[in-house]
């Protein structure tokens, strides 16, 4: 009997904490792709299998609709009229749209200036209030805790243990779809919720025996926004992948437990680095991620080379987030491949054809 996907709570509801009278907000997000790299892996000259799961595909263009999907259905089953949180772009697009599939309202603070002009249009685009500050997304995120005492708001950020409940799918998905789960699972951190979800989802399904192994889990960090490589929380975070320029990660217990139980381990990567991997995987694979979500490439690509991750590896990258969210940075990637203007000749066409092949 064909069945029409409607989500992944509907997928796996009898592994979430929903009931059979609970409203169910989505947009039928989640059953995002596994594509296989095919090029790059060459080009490291290792033997290794590594596939991307390629969250920019859910709809608003990240992870977060994972987390959000459940976030929000709780929020109005418990009576909710308003979600808040802070964000550095991702987060804050994720609850303005099911916020409004819903029927509520959202409330989301923003570093004023910081967050990546998609993601800027598309909370716009949903109506949320959008209220920016002149701090970053730690300042943020302790006025949103602070208010919440004072507001009937629902927070949505990752503290919202609804969050990674919705999250951990992820990792469901990803041994459903290769039979087994991957020696080593790469993914940036920046608040360390998407991490401690993963490695959730993963120890659920061992626990199961839905699968026989449980992946080494491999945190990767922006150079200047690096806290767990620090060992404590910074207080300037600095870099052009804006969504993980956070300082104080507020799932750090967990994160440090994934990495420890797993026997992986967090690394950082500069600015440079990401871009170059973000660049890689557009012209090498056809994916097009943000930068922040090029950070896992980054990490799985340098410890691959090193044979800290051997040959003989199947390898899952997550790639967090869309890279049509943030163009500018895009735009300042490809400034050596400006596009030729001709005048609209067949001749000049020709012309712009052979000089480029
Ligand atoms: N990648 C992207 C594209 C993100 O937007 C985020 C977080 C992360 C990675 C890091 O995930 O926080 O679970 O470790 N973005 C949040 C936001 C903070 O507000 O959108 P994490």
């Amino acid at each position: 009997m064909h069945k029409h996907y409607t989500g992944l709570i509907e997928r796996y509801r009898n592994r979430l904490p929903v009931s059979a009278n609970t409203r169910i907000i989505s947009l039928n997000e989640g059953n995002t792709p596994m594509i296989q790299l095919q090029n790059i892996p060459k080009m490291l000259g290792k033997e290794v299998d590594i596939y991307v799961k390629f969250e920019g595909l859910n709809p608003t263009g990240s992870f977060k609709d994972r987390g959000m999907t459940m976030a929000v259905t709780k929020a109005v089953e418990e009576g909710s009229q308003a979600i808040i949180c802070a964000s550095t772009g991702n987060t804050s697009a994720a609850a303005a749209a099911y916020a409004a599939r819903a029927g509520i309202k959202a409330f989301v603070l923003i570093p004023d200036g910081k967050i990546a002009l998609g993601k800027l249009a598309q909370t716009l685009m949903y109506n949320a209030t959008i209220i920016q500050i002149n701090g970053n997304f730690d300042q943020g995120m302790e006025l949103v805790k602070e208010v919440a005492n004072h507001a009937p708001v629902t927070i949505v950020n990752s503290i919202n243990p609804f969050r990674l409940e919705g999250q951990k799918t992820a990792a469901f998905e990803i041994v459903d779809d290769l039979g087994f789960a991957p020696d080593y699972h790469c993914l940036p951190v920046g608040n360390a919720g998407n991490i401690s979800a993963y490695w959730k989802g993963y120890k659920e399904y061992a626990l199961d025996r839905v699968c026989g192994n449980r992946p080494i889990m491999c945190g990767y960090q922006a150079a200047g926004a690096a806290p767990f490589l620090a060992g404590h929380p910074i207080e300037n975070p600095e870099t052009v992948a804006t969504a993980i320029r956070i300082g104080n990660p507020q799932s750090w217990a967990l994160a440090w437990a994934a990495q420890q139980e797993s026997g992986g381990w967090f690394d950082k990567f500069s600015d440079e680095d990401i871009l170059v991997a973000q660049k890689m995987l557009s012209q090498y694979e056809g994916v097009f991620c943000e930068p922040a979500s090029a950070t896992s490439l980054a990490g799985a690509m340098q410890d691959i080379k090193s044979g800290k991750i051997p040959e003989g590896s199947k390898i899952v990258c997550t790639l967090t987030g869309n890279g049509i969210k943030d163009p500018e940075i895009a735009m300042q990637q490809c400034l050596d491949s400006k596009p030729v203007t001709i005048d609209a000749d067949l001749d000049a066409v020709k012309r712009a054809i052979l000089d480029n092949l």
